[in-house]
């Protein structure tokens, strides 16, 4: 997207692997600095975001396909209405899951990376960078599962060993792997160090 002026970061990650604290210490501390910043997350709270979650709590009530076309719909609308606009007006985008979820999580169950990918050409915005914050499933699964709603579709251990795989994989430039299994506090630091060290005008005071 030529006209994007913002910066656009994303968070990504298997469930209780600490991508959503990060994404919320990252924006508390952008907020501080008094940077324009929204943060925001896929599954959406619009329609296809409600939709996705209602199907989610019913194991095998999707097909991989269309689950794909849900996220893709839901995806579509969150960039039109919500990371485009923000983007446009300079603002820092943080958003808790993205495309890239889509490879893992959908690609784990069968539908190829090249199709997932080129469903998204026509309209995606790449993000300037994705924090792929990384724990085995089985750290993760202990971390999650004294949640309140568990979304039973998307947590069997062999399944989410294909997501972490596909995750660790992707080729992409933006993506950076970061090791989830530290303190909350030195993943923060290694965070915060990797955006001023690559975006300081945007990021510094
Ligand atoms: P959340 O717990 O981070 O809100 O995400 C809900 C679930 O949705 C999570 O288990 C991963 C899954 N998911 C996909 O399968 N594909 C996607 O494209 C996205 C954004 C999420």
């Amino acid at each position: 997207m030529q006209e994007k002026t913002g910066l656009f970061i994303v968070f990504e990650g298997l469930d209780g692997s600490g991508k959503s604290t990060q994404a919320e210490i990252l924006y508390e501390k952008l907020i501080q600095l008094g940077k324009p910043v929204v943060k925001l997350r896929e599954p959406t709270e619009g329609k296809w975001g409600k939709k996705i979650r209602e199907c989610a709590r019913e194991a095998g009530s999707l097909s991989p396909g269309e689950e794909l076309e849900l996220f893709i719909k839901d995806r579509k609308e969150d960039i039109r209405k919500n990371i485009k606009p923000a983007l446009l007006n300079n603002k820092i985008v943080i958003l808790d899951r993205y495309f890239y979820s889509t490879l893992a999580y959908q690609g784990a169950r069968g539908i190829p990376l090249e199709e997932i990918r080129k469903k998204h050409e026509s309209f995606l915005i790449k993000p300037d960078v994705v924090f792929i914050i990384d724990v085995p499933v089985s750290l993760g699964l202990k971390r999650i599962k004294d949640r309140a709603v568990i979304y039973r579709l998307f947590e069997e251990e062999d399944y989410l060993k294909k997501v972490r795989k596909i995750f660790l994989s992707l080729p992409d430039p933006e993506c950076q792997i970061i090791d989830g299994r530290r303190a909350i506090p030195d993943i923060a630091r290694e965070i915060w160090q990797y955006l001023e060290g690559n975006f300081p005008e945007q990021i510094r005071v």
